[in-house]
């Protein structure tokens, strides 16, 4: 009972600060240090050019000041944006993220840019798709080369609703397709979608997808009907010939 009580007591404190408080320090320590390493500059019209460029840095630093016009986060680790990672920043005007390893961008990431943000650099990272929901409001020169953007359906039907500069998407370069036999690879998105309707092809495989079901049920439906009629016969058969034994056997049957 002692030693139970003593087990119970003992063991959870260890195995608490094992866990929590250094993972907390270290995630704390690399916020700080990550934006005391920034260099600030005062801009010439007012405002403050924030250069985080080539810190291996693993997050957005914490602690940007609302006065910043230009941050650059160029050349990092960053492998993607949390919602409201800027949205205090209501004065920047020009964001930088080329050369991190950007592969998702949470909806909302850039929640609070949309009436400050004119330029917005995101060439040089893993990116695959354009969300909609992610750049929505954002009336942005983008720089989108050099990610392996993937064309397909969704990608299509994302365009109309982008509010991005249309010329930025001029440089989306399909680096995969839904097309691939068709030589989309190497295409600018927009191009790809004056000559193929990308939707198309998923309706048509849907179709046949649907047609091939069909065929399968119906053809179940045929042997399974077949099957009943063909047991049935031989059941009637069955009985038909117990009903002649019956009658060959019956002594009072007049011969
Ligand atoms: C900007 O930041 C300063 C100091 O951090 C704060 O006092 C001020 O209220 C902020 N301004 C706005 C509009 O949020
Ligand atoms: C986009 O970035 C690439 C590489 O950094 C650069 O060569 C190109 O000029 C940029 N495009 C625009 C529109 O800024």
């Amino acid at each position: 009972m002692f030693l139970l009580l003593f087990i119970l007591l003992v063991l959870p404190s260890p195995s608490l600060v094992m866990t929590s408080s250094p993972r907390a320090a270290a995630l704390w320590r690399n916020r700080v240090s990550s934006i005391n390493a920034c260099q600030q500059m005062e801009a010439v019209g007012g405002g403050l050019t924030i250069r985080c460029s080539g810190l291996r840095l693993t997050q957005v630093p914490a602690g940007l000041s609302n006065q910043t016009t230009r941050l650059y986060l160029n050349k990092n680790l960053l492998s993607s944006l949390l919602a409201y990672s800027f949205s205090t920043l209501f004065l920047l005007d020009e964001l930088d993220l080329s050369h991190n390893q950007l592969s998702s961008l949470e909806a909302g990431c850039f929640f609070g840019l949309a009436s400050s943000l004119r330029y917005l650099d995101l060439s040089f990272n893993r990116l695959t798709t354009l969300d909609p929901a992610v750049l929505s409001g954002l009336q942005v020169l983008a720089n989108l080369t050099q990610n392996p953007w993937h064309c397909d359906c969704r990608m299509q039907m994302s365009i109309p609703q982008l509010d991005v500069d249309q010329s930025s998407l001029e440089k989306v370069i399909c680096q995969t397709s839904d097309l691939p036999n068709l030589g989309a690879v190497g295409l600018p998105l927009v191009v790809l979608v004056e000559d193929w309707d990308l939707c198309q092809s998923v309706r048509r495989t849907s179709e046949v997808v649907t047609m091939v079901t069909m065929f399968v049920w119906f053809s179940m439906l045929i042997s399974y009907l077949f099957y009943y009629i063909q047991q049935n016969q031989a059941v009637a058969r069955r009985h038909l010939e117990y009903l002649k034994f019956l009658e060959s056997r019956d002594p009072f049957r007049p011969r």
